[in-house]
């Protein structure tokens, strides 16, 4: 099947071979996208053959990403697939969740469950393959950690030497720790995470890197697998809204590309609307959408642009980025599936993580923007009571365990330095090694 990159800009549409080592299009800078001609296979053998792999021991099968290969063909042979076992998350329900929400039912797609904790295992593994093919030795991102834990991984299985750039003292140190193990070049950087990709992306060629952000398209393939792998553990019944957090927004690309490929191939009847929830000091995307909205009917219509937010705040540093590079693809996809974007407090970020800890399943602050973002569409009344809904949880729990002791404890800071108040705060207490001071403890 023929796959190339192609410009994502409407206006443009400039094509390239599917091995151009380009991030965006030489000709007018826009985003770029792989494409190709609909598959061979009918929409119901596709669906079959899926299926059919779970129960192969075959490594490329077991990959929770590689099982769905026919959706994301841009390899001409798989020799040079490295997989720790990707994807393969499950949809949890959540019934405390939901209350919260004030929603009958809330299913949480847990990206967390990946081998190194976050949903970039799904992109990393099609990155990393396509550096191989390329015959490059050096990959490189910039990173608020999960993407650097994640390229670190997969690189060193692959043999390949991984660089990261990070803002220093900007990241969990369980993500900064992931990476050292992994063995990558860390390289701490004075600055915000857009200042750092600013001067990376225009200097990966110099320095002989290969760059694996969301930018490259590869990656967005494979984080399209997300959504295949949800849709088949519904057996392809498309819920009605897909709630995810917005960062670089790699994520809502790759799942609008996903859901709009999967209608056009026949998988899925009809789409699911995106919601796209942003922490309230890094939200220039809900800014943009909210200006959009706000414009009068009848207006000229003028090319939309997102005004950066300079110095971006929150305490969920995984999503502390003012300049998402994505936005166009992002903005383009949440308006085809008539989506909504979203912004929640610091506040309403704790708390929502903390309702989701006491489900048992847990996740790193982002995550959490999804649950305070459904409740906060569902008292705007954007979300009827029983709407069918999937929430992307992004991270693992013990990504971040220091934001969770000082949330449990009383002393979690926001920025700005306003204390966020631990509504469900959970103090571990101190007892001696007696067991009547034991038994008096227990029974407060
Ligand atoms: N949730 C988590 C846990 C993340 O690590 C990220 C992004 C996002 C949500 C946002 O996803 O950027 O696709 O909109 N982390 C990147 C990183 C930026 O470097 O690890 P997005």
């Amino acid at each position: 099947m023929a796959a190339e990159l192609v410009c994502f800009r409407e206006k443009c549409r400039a094509r390239f071979a599917i091995t151009a080592v380009i991030y965006n299009c030489p000709q007018c800078g826009g985003l770029l996208e792989a494409v190709y001609d609909a598959p061979e296979q009918s929409g119901l053998m596709l669906k079959r053959l899926w299926r059919e792999r779970r129960a192969s021991n075959a490594p490329l099968d077991q990959s929770g990403v590689w099982r769905y290969r026919e959706f994301i063909p841009f390899l001409d042979s798989y020799s040079c697939v490295v997989t720790l076992r990707e994807g393969n998350t499950p949809l949890l329900e959540a019934r405390q969740a939901a209350q919260y929400a004030g929603l009958d039912r809330i299913a949480f797609k847990h990206q967390g469950y990946n081998p190194t904790g976050s949903f970039k295992d799904n992109g990393m593994t099609c990155g990393t393959a396509q550096a191989l093919r390329l015959g490059r030795t050096r990959v490189a991102c910039v990173s608020t950690g999960n993407t650097s834990a994640s390229m670190a991984a997969y690189a060193s299985a692959a043999g390949l030497q991984p660089v990261i750039f990070i803002p220093r003292g900007n990241i969990s140190y369980g993500k900064l720790a992931q990476a050292l193990e992994y063995g990558a070049r860390t390289l701490q950087v004075e600055a915000n995470f857009d200042q750092i990709l600013a001067l990376v992306r225009q200097s990966a060629e110099r320095l002989g890197m290969y760059l694996l952000n969301s930018i490259n398209p590869f990656r967005i393939e494979g984080q399209k697998t997300i959504m295949a792998e949800m849709l088949d553990q519904r057996d392809w019944n498309p819920p009605e809204w897909v709630v995810l957090p917005g960062g670089n927004l790699g994520n809502t690309s790759a799942f609008g590309k996903a859901l709009r490929e999967l209608k056009e191939w026949g998988l899925i009847a009809r789409l699911p609307r995106l919601a796209v929830i942003q922490a309230e000091g890094s939200a220039p995307f809900y800014e943009l959408a909210r200006r959009l909205r706000a414009k009068k009917p009848g207006a000229e219509p003028v090319e939309p642009r997102l005004d950066p937010v300079e110095h971006p705040e929150t305490l969920a540093t995984a999503i502390k980025i003012g300049d998402p590079v994505s936005w166009p693809k992002a903005l383009s996809e949440v308006e085809n599936s008539g989506g909504v974007v979203e912004r929640v407090t610091e506040q309403e970020i704790a708390d929502a993580k903390a309702v989701i800890g006491r489900c048992g399943i847990g996740c790193e602050p982002a995550s959490a923007t999804t649950l305070a973002g459904l409740k906060k569409l569902r008292s705007a009344g954007t979300l009827a009571p029983d709407a069918d809904v999937v929430a992307v949880l992004t991270g693992h729990v013990l990504k971040d365990p220091d934001y969770i002791y000082r949330y449990h404890t009383g002393a979690l800071e926001g920025p700005g330095g306003r204390m966020i108040h631990s509504t469900f705060g959970n103090q571990p207490a101190v007892v001696a090694n007696d067991v009547d001071e034991i038994a008096r403890a227990l029974a407060t």
